[in-house]
């Protein structure tokens, strides 16, 4: 019952402001977001890249309010590819990027986005890598799946993610599969309507497990995007049914969650990639993680009272 209460609250300024400010903010946050910079977040990426984890990189921000912001973020996605092209680690270090940091919700916001994404394709392909579109709330999805497909004209490792609660992306899985794209399916976190979306997690796995069976057979690369023992169980026997070697498909967590599985799978020989997340305006990714597991909030809690 909590999680839709913290997903409300990750969307409220008043408690943007609140949770911010609180001093034992910070150790918590660690946990999930290991870095406020480029500098912080240097030596994290050589020290995953050391254990034989492959990277994700999120520059945390969305819902911001004016071209100029977008300017920046797409500015410092190109400061963290200027950063990682010494590192040599090619498609071992990608991007994951939220089209409303590139300002897909401003006016004429389908546009800028796509001009602002495009640059930061093109500099990961320069030093040999692919960027991944997350997936936001089922508003935004015409529009992310539009941009994924022009950007796929000229990079077709574009990757995009897809989410098993919306009722949409088994008829979404289907196209993707069939046009050999890069797929992460994951659950799904955001604050959706039953007009749209599985609340029930029952349901949202057994659609996991529909959409993963479709993505295994096709044509594309799935990305499993998950932390769920059983879920990835299933989707080894899937990759297995389907005839998938060990480099055609991948396993996918977040920074600071599960990492003995995340190195157990590694050390089978998977690929394992880490969401990376780091800035300084992670309030939106920092609730969502807490709305995901009620044992982080208590955790959270119990840290301001005990300070
Ligand atoms: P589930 O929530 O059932 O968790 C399974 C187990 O994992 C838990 O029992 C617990 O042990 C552990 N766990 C999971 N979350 C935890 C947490 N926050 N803290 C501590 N332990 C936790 N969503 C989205 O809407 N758009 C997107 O683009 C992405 N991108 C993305 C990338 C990657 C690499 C991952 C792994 C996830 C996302 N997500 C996402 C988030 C996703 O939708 C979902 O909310 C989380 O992955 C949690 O779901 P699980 O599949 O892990 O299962």
């Amino acid at each position: 019952m909590l999680g839709p209460v913290i997903l409300a609250a990750s969307r409220s300024d008043r408690m943007r402001r609140l949770i911010s400010a609180a001093p034992v903010t910070k150790q918590v946050v660690d946990r999930f977001i290991p870095g406020e910079d480029v500098d912080d977040i240097v030596p994290v990426v050589q020290g995953l890249a050391e254990r034989g984890l492959e990277l994700t990189m999120d520059v945390v921000g969305e819902d911001i309010t004016n071209p100029a912001q977008a300017a920046a973020a797409r500015d410092s996605y190109l400061e963290l590819i200027d950063r990682l092209k010494p590192l040599e680690l090619g498609t071992r270090a990608e991007m994951s990027v939220k089209l409303s940091m590139f300002g897909q919700a401003l006016a004429g916001g389908h546009e800028l986005a796509l001009s602002n994404v495009r640059p930061v394709v093109e500099a990961a392909a320069e030093i040999g890598t692919t960027v991944t579109l997350d997936a936001e709330d089922h508003t935004t999805l015409d529009s992310m799946f539009a941009i994924h497909e022009e950007l796929r004209k000229d990079f077709p490792q574009t990757g995009c993610v897809i989410q098993a609660y919306l009722f949409r992306t088994e008829a979404d899985a289907r196209r993707l599969a069939a046009n050999g794209s890069r797929v992460r399916l994951v659950k799904g976190a955001y604050k959706e309507p039953a007009s749209v979306a599985y609340l029930d997690k029952h349901e949202i796995d057994r659609a996991y497990v529909r959409i993963l069976r479709t993505l295994m057979q096709g044509e594309g690369y799935p990305m499993i995007g998950s932390h769920d023992p059983r879920l990835i169980a299933i989707g080894q026997e899937l990759a297995h049914q389907a005839g998938r070697k060990l480099d055609e498909y991948e396993f996918q967590m977040l920074y600071g969650i599960r990492g003995e599985e995340q190195s157990r799978l590694a050390a089978e020989g998977h690929r394992m990639r880490v969401y990376t997340a780091y800035g300084t305006d992670w309030y939106g990714y920092f609730m969502r993680r807490l709305a995901e597991k009620p044992a982080n909030l208590r955790f959270f809690a119990r840290s301001m009272l005990t300070k």
